[in-house]
């Protein structure tokens, strides 16, 4: 991007979205399993999150898994759940004093009953913060 980021100018974009990819390939550079790579980024997503929010971004887009995703290992699909209601678990209180509403979009219908009801207990919890909207696209299509 070749726009200067400047907090308070009016050349700050609005709307960040990120696709996270590279979590595998990071790791296998350094020598370590995929699932280390999903661990880092789930740290990186905390780091971004934080970032935007004090720059003052008012909408963060995170593509944090495809519904081609269901197609790699069982182990890597099952870590993946996991990690993402360990996230909701330990941020969204943090999310809430900050002000952040939380959104998701995709198909929740093929996830775990238990992630379907973080995922809207979050909704619900955050839905009148005025802060920076954090939109997670989870089992959204690719194409
Ligand atoms: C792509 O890397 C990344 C993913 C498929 C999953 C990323 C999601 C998380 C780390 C969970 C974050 C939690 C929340 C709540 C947002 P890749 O495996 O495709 O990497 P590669 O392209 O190197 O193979």
């Amino acid at each position: 991007m070749d726009v200067q980021i400047k907090k308070g100018t009016e050349r700050m974009p609005k709307h960040i979205a990120i696709v996270m990819d590279g979590n595998g390939r990071w790791a296998q550079a350094k020598h370590l399993p995929r699932t280390a790579g999903h661990h880092a980024g789930s740290k990186a997503v905390r780091r971004t999150v934080e970032y935007c929010a004090q720059q003052g971004i008012e909408v963060l887009s995170l593509f944090a898994f495809s519904s081609e995703n269901w197609h790699r290992p069982k182990e890597e699909v099952d870590l993946l759940m996991r990690l993402f209601i360990t996230t909701l678990k330990q941020e969204v209180k943090r999310l809430n004093e900050n002000k952040i509403r939380l959104l998701f979009i995709g198909d929740r219908s093929a996830f775990s009953q238990s992630l379907q009801d973080k995922i809207k207990e979050s909704e619900q919890l955050t839905c009148e913060n005025t802060g920076m909207t954090l939109i997670i696209a989870a089992n959204y299509g690719g194409r």
